[in-house]
């Protein structure tokens, strides 16, 4: 039995994570998280108080960073300002939690020894042509376009020059589009499903060509945990499940699920540097640590999260209003 310290374990991936962790091992959980807009403390509820405490607090803090970190015997990384659009908006707040707060915490498992794993994003790659037969691999050059994924970039950067500089014991993952329960409405598919449910037809950007890699967000967590316990000391690994489809698609299956026509959706305003195509190669992951995803078919994965957001509605429509509210001052 170990102690984690899980950042950003109210907000979609880290949640989700806090509960692989406790229903696949016996390790106890500390949650760092500083409750911002995007998360929610009821998406920890039913879990046993025995395992998991939740500490509401900014990775920036580097006093209460140092507490945490000593008692840990492993930090995974998740905390972060998470969406493109707002990073367009306001780039503030990213530079500060996904820069400043990643150096905070590498200079205090640095300073413990303890064990770091930093959850990052495909975003760093830039993007990929529709035709471009290749895919994302460890080695692809960065070339990040947006202010969100230019610091989850630096931030991978901060991690690899601390392995190398001063030893420290960090793997990276970076990951696709992740789907599932506790998501934000804010993102693209909890977004839709969330405007069917109140009769409002679902917003796709631009002519919706744009092609997305899903993953259902418990084969991401399974595959962290896989690397935290087995994956190679300064090495990286990319998580995906085989899953590219593009906007328009995922909207026509949605409506097609919920029960609607699938042309009755809406084009809006098209995100400004709006990346074209992620798409993942894993075969590292597989091969080296043996993982493989457990969700097979995208379809049943997605019929499952519109069942938990129809099931879930105290959850998340406490949050629906300003978010459309945010989206309207932009035209989407
Ligand atoms: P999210 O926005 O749902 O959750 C982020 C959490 O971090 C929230 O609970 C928030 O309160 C917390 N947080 C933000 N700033 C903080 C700070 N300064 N101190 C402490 N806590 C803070 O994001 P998510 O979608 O769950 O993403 C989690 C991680 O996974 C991020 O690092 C993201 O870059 C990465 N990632 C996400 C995806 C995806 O599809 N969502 C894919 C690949 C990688
Ligand atoms: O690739 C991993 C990344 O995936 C993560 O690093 C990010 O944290 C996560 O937010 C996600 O980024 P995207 O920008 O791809 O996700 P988002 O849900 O915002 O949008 C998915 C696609 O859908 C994108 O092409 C934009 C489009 N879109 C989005 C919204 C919210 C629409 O067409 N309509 C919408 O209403």
């Amino acid at each position: 039995m170990g102690s984690y310290l899980v950042t950003g374990g109210a907000g979609f991936i880290g949640s989700n994570f806090v509960r692989h962790l406790v229903e696949h091992t016996d390790h106890r959980v500390v949650v760092l998280d500083k409750l911002t807009y995007a998360a929610r403390r009821e998406s920890l509820d039913g879990l046993p108080a025995d395992r998991v405490t939740l500490v509401e607090g900014d990775i920036c803090d580097a006093g209460l960073v140092d507490r945490l970190v000593a008692g840990a015997d492993v930090v995974a990384h998740f905390a972060a300002e998470s969406h493109n659009d707002n990073s367009l908006n306001d780039p503030s707040p990213f530079v500060q939690t996904n820069l400043v707060g990643t150096f905070v915490l590498l200079e205090a498992v640095r300073k413990h020894g303890v064990r770091y794993h930093h959850i990052s994003t495909d975003e760093v790659y830039g993007d990929l042509e529709l035709d471009d037969p290749d895919r994302f691999h460890e080695w692809t050059p960065y070339n990040p376009s947006s202010p969100y994924s230019a610091t989850k970039a630096g931030s991978d950067l901060l991690v690899r020059a601390w392995v190398r500089s001063f030893g420290v014991q960090a793997t990276l993952s970076n990951c696709s589009n992740n789907y599932g329960p506790y998501q934000h409405v804010e993102k693209f598919i909890p977004r839709q499903i969330t405007n069917l449910i109140d009769g409002v037809h679902p917003k796709l950007y631009g002519a919706g060509q744009n092609v997305r890699d899903w993953i259902h967000v418990d084969d991401h967590n399974s595959a962290v945990l896989r690397i935290i316990d087995a994956g190679r000391i300064g090495e990286t690994y990319l998580i995906g499940a085989d899953g590219e489809m593009n906007n328009k698609a995922v909207v026509e299956m949605i409506l097609r699920l919920m029960g609607h026509p699938a042309d009755a959706y809406e084009h809006v305003t098209d995100r400004p540097g709006h990346d074209l195509r992620y798409a993942i190669d894993s075969t590292r992951l597989r091969t080296e640590l043996g993982w493989t995803p457990a969700y097979t078919s995208f379809e049943d994965g997605l019929a499952a999260t519109i069942d938990w957001y129809r099931d879930n509605e105290a959850w998340w429509r406490p949050m629906k209003e300003a978010t459309e509210a945010k989206y309207a001052k932009s035209g989407q």
